[in-house]
């Protein structure tokens, strides 16, 4: 995916698209652009590499004069990362200019077709094909821009959120939606507007915001208004939405941590209580959520769960297999978006599907979504970015609340979905009868007692650092678990290789025996969650016989714990709780290892090689 925003209004635009370019990095850094209108030129600036290397190259000599103008961060789709791929793109006449987010996947017919008529391209890019179709149905149309992206995208396949500028139309801007997000904030008095992806680059300007819907295009006026409509029939939409944003500065800045990642771990017990806040009512013994409240019936009647998910999702969706099945006693399904949707799952109309997604975004599990309605199952959407495409595509769902995720790796977005679908599954367990009072009661107990527990947890962070500093040059790790905490070891393994680049595995404990025990020896770290409760005297089992390989135990124990600590070279200890919690728990020295590790490796933590926060391509 990549970020997009832009500015027309009085204020130097300059400044503002930088700034929005800085808090849409998560979304693509591959390389970065501006343009601005000076009123009579288009001066544009684009890099490989990131909005500093930008910032750089625009300080070398480039206008940044305007009070119009847009930016774009990539994350790169058609075309490599380089100078010419990086947007934004000019029309072969120089009057019209584009950013975009997605792909147009019958670029290559499209561009044959302008090729035909003469057109030329410098570009490897899909959007260079689209400006040069608006145009020439501009021409061919003796049309407005409005129009002509209209008529354009009507041609198109494929997932678009775009910003358009036309030299000789100064005082607009054309926004249009497929797929991907954009948001546009209003100025007092319509006399400014800004665009982009999320509303993060213009949240100190106005609250006032509009989320453009798939498949609407708006014409944005200066000292005017914002017209939308709908890009397959014409029809004016005259309800514009506007919505009162909640977000606030410092939600979305480090706060003095030295990165997101960092302050978005220790934000977990804050997070936490955001998750619950509102529905545990735990000395009532009630848990209460409107999307569940609402559809009981749908869950109560369900024959089975199918949880769709990717990455640090699809992990909190394995820990939600154990507490579904536990609890709840129904069946449950755990499945990659990718996969399920390409296999021909067989659906029922007595299936719910929940689909887990922080970002709301991610391409895989919303197709997962849509070809599960289609097939007449309910779906259920958890979600973390309010307004998201799998939140509004879902039947029903819950929002996560867990605040802004920017660092790429998921931390404070794992440990909220977790909490949340052990509300669910707490839930669902008393409404089947399948868990009697008492225990439920000590649930809910036990999981307001959770964020205190991680808050102690996080003051072995310079524990933790120092284990890191021993084995930080290692090439490889592996990471065991059983039970509600293999998903953990899945979890800290893709942690430590998304930004360390170490390789790392994660396994169910008991498989090790099965072939990745050829791997131990004297340079092998392992990490092996071995907490109290759960198959505690089996994973000791598996660490003897790791140790009687040489590998080395970093051992993740509960408090107290004296048999581990006799036999691994190092233990972090985590507060007791009932086994089910233990991944919220066991999750968090997991997490700082990593994150401990790829600071010393000197890795960009915050901004990956080769990631993106969302991933809304297939
Ligand atoms: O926004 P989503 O939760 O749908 O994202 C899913 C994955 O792309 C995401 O969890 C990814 O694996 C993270 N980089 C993990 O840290």
């Amino acid at each position: 995916m990549c970020g997009i925003t832009g500015y027309i209004g009085y204020r130097e635009a300059y400044p503002i698209i930088i700034q929005g370019l800085r808090r849409l990095e998560y979304r693509g850094y591959d390389s970065a652009g501006v343009v601005l209108f000076d009123g009579q030129d288009i001066n544009l600036s684009k890099t490989k590499g990131k909005v500093s290397e930008l910032e750089k190259k625009v300080t070398e000599g480039v206008s940044t004069k305007g009070n119009i103008g847009f930016g774009h961060t990539r994350w790169a789709t058609h075309g490599v990362p380089n100078h010419i791929n990086s947007h934004p793109h000019l029309s072969q006449s120089g009057n019209l200019v584009i950013v975009h987010n997605g792909i147009i996947e019958n670029y290559d017919t499209l561009k044959k077709e302008l090729l035909s008529r003469g057109y030329k391209f410098h570009s490897d890019t899909d959007t260079e094909v689209l400006i040069n179709l608006i145009e020439e149905i501009k021409l061919q149309e003796n049309c407005k821009l409005g129009k002509a992206v209209q008529l354009a995208l009507n041609q198109v396949v494929g997932a678009y959120a775009i910003l358009v500028f036309d030299k000789n139309k100064p005082n607009e801007l054309v926004v249009a939606k497929l797929g991907s997000p954009i948001a546009m904030g209003i100025g007092k008095d319509n006399k400014e507007f800004f665009i982009a992806s999320d509303a993060t680059p213009f949240i100190e300007y106005t609250k006032d915001a509009i989320y453009l819907e798939d498949g609407e295009l708006a014409i944005v006026k200066l000292d005017r208004d914002i017209h939308i409509r709908k890009i397959n029939d014409d029809q004016i939409v005259n309800d514009l939405r506007i919505q009162q944003l909640q977000l606030s500065l410092d939600q979305i800045e480090k706060g003095g941590y030295e990165h997101f990642m960092l302050k978005e771990i220790y934000e977990q017990p804050s997070a936490i209580t955001d998750t619950y806040r509102g529905r545990l009512l735990a000395n009532k013994g009630i848990i209460k959520m409107a999307g569940l409240d609402d559809n009981l019936e749908r869950f109560l009647n369900a024959k089975r769960i199918i949880i769709v998910a990717c990455g640090t999702s699809w992990h909190a969706g394995l820990v939600a297999e154990y507490l579904f099945e536990e609890i709840a006693r129904i069946p449950v399904e755990v499945e990659y978006g990718s996969e399920f949707r390409y296999r021909n799952p067989i659906i029922t109309e007595n299936d719910v599907v929940i689909a887990i997604s922080q970002s709301g975004e991610t391409a895989d599990t919303l197709a997962a979504v849509k070809l599960a309605k289609s097939k007449g199952a309910f779906v259920f959407g958890i979600c973390n970015v309010v307004g998201s495409s799998i939140a509004r595509e879902a039947h029903a769902g819950a929002y996560t609340h867990a605040g802004p995720e920017i660092g790429v790796a998921s931390t404070k977005a794992f440990t909220t979905q977790i909490t949340l679908l052990s509300l669910l599954a707490l839930k669902l367990g008393k409404e089947k009868g399948n868990i009697d009072t008492p225990s439920y009661q000590t649930y809910l107990q036990e999981m307001v007692q959770i964020p205190s527990k991680i808050e102690k947890l996080l003051g072995e962070d310079a524990h933790v650092k120092k284990i890191a500093a021993i084995y930080k040059d290692l090439p490889n790790f592996l990471y065991l678990g059983r039970g509600y905490n293999f998903p953990v070891a899945l979890e800290g393994a893709l942690k430590l290789k998304e930004i360390s680049y170490i390789h790392a595995e994660g396994y169910p404990a008991a498989e090790m025996k099965h072939g990745p025990i050829a791997l131990i020896d004297e340079n092998m770290p392992v990490a092996v969650i071995a907490t109290r409760r759960g198959h505690y005297q089996k994973v000791v089992s598996n660490i003897q016989e790791i140790k009687s390989r040489k590998g080395i135990i970093i051992a993740i124990v509960t408090e107290g714990d004296t048999t581990v600590k006799d036999i691994a070279d190092h233990i972090i200890e985590v507060p007791e709780t009932l086994e089910a919690f233990t991944p919220l728990l066991t999750t968090i020295p997991l997490q700082l290892l990593s994150y401990h590790i790829a600071v010393m490796r000197g890795c960009n933590v915050d901004q990956p090689r080769n990631l993106a926060k969302a991933v809304t391509v297939e």
